[in-house]
């Protein structure tokens, strides 16, 4: 039975009636990691890895919410939202959100699952609150637009959740195409769709197991440290508001003014939104090889001077850079600290390199990494007619 099956019908036998369903999916990023927050580029696009919604309004104001995978039911209203990192603060943040635009909303009937990792660094926060806000969207009539709901999924994950997250994995969620990635400019906002296809190369993500507790701690210190750096150079420079407004040259005026671990921070995310431009230039050329070695620049980039890598992240791309006739792209993927490495593999030898990674990872860290091929997909959307009430 498919998950949209399972969720439909869970649905039923909970609320008896027919639901409207909803697709939300989790995202990948190909290479600008840790720029979103500092107006840079990234390249992510929405996957076949997903939440499915099955939702239908009430006439009062209770979001009754049941998680199929966790076999958890939990029920709230917009004057009881409580603070925390369960997966019922995020929904309660998109509400508050929602709430503090004076938009007017009933409660829902609300069963989801979803094939999405946890803690696999696909994002599953954000395509869950993505989810949430664009079932409200649709059955409520909020007119809301896809980088509306983006800001409102990024702000229920900083203000309910603390993660004071940038705006990629929401936008990447809301804004998916089939066989695309998106290049999206996050100063302007602004975006276009490159093409991905390749009779050559998959993509493959391989999955450490390791879950990233540190991330939303660390991830907050990572941003300090950008906005640290800024902040000295703007006492000089007034045009300058995020990193992306800074040069190298400019950086190494300020060498002997920042910490060294702020100079290594900033001058990482420097590199990474020249790589991110350089890259989209790249796949618009086909040049798929170039690209892959950006990656592997930016997975290093990450592990030494951004230092958000950990053991077995860097393993899995070490072993990748071992085997550049296979692998011509591998970097680790997201926040950091655990999750998914993402890769370039070329079709014929994903199989053969799949047991020989398992049994080498496994000889170091006593458990086998999980491999899963991504195709790209649509954003979140609807599947059904929507049933009003
Ligand atoms: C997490 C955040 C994103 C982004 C990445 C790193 O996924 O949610 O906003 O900053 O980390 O690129």
């Amino acid at each position: 039975m498919s998950l949209t099956d399972k969720v439909i019908d869970r649905f039923k036998d909970l609320f008896q009636t027919q639901p409207t369903v909803f697709i939300a999916p989790g995202r990948i990023n190909l290479i600008g990691e840790h720029t979103d927050y500092n107006g840079g580029f990234v390249m992510p696009a929405a996957i076949d890895k997903h939440f499915v919604f099955a939702v239908s309004p009430r006439t009062d104001s209770i979001f009754s919410v049941y998680a199929l995978d966790l076999d958890e039911h939990v029920e709230f209203e917009s004057n009881n939202l409580t603070h925390g990192d369960s997966w019922a603060n995020f929904l309660m943040g998109v509400l508050d959100a929602i709430l503090q635009k004076n938009l007017k909303v009933g409660g829902l009937n609300i069963v989801f699952g979803s094939s999405i990792v946890m803690g696999g660094g696909m994002s599953s926060s954000a395509a869950l609150c993505s989810g949430f806000g664009f079932a409200l969207n649709e059955l409520y009539d909020l007119k809301l637009t896809g980088m509306e709901l983006a800001k409102i999924s990024q702000s229920a994950e900083k203000n309910f959740a603390g993660a004071n997250v940038g705006i990629m994995d929401p936008f990447a969620s809301l804004h998916g195409q089939k066989d695309s990635f998106m290049l999206l400019d996050c100063r302007s906002l602004e975006y276009e769709y490159l093409p991905f296809y390749s009779d050559e190369y998959e993509l493959v993500l391989i999955d450490t197991k390791v879950k990233h507790s540190l991330a939303s701690s660390e991830y907050n210190k990572r941003r300090q440290s950008c906005e640290e750096g800024v902040a000295k150079i703007q006492v000089q420079h007034s045009s300058v508001f995020t990193l992306r407004d800074v040069s190298k040259d400019l950086l190494f005026e300020f060498k002997e003014d920042l910490d060294e671990d702020v100079f290594d921070k900033c001058s990482y995310v420097i590199d990474e939104i020249e790589r991110t431009r350089q890259a989209a230039n790249l796949l618009k050329a086909g040049d798929l090889k170039a690209l892959g070695s950006l990656m592997f620049q930016t997975h290093w980039g990450l592990s030494k001077q951004y230092d958000v890598s950990c053991a077995e992240l860097d393993f899995l791309v070490s072993l990748a850079g071992k085997n550049k006739e296979a692998f011509i792209g591998a970097r680790m993927m997201g926040g950091g600290f655990g999750g998914c490495t993402i890769n370039l593999i070329r079709k014929q030898s994903t199989i053969a390199l799949t047991d020989e990674i398992k049994s080498n990872y496994f000889a170091t860290f006593k458990t086998e990494p999980n491999f899963y091929p991504v195709k790209l997909e649509e954003g979140v959307h609807l599947t059904t007619t929507i049933n009003n009430l």
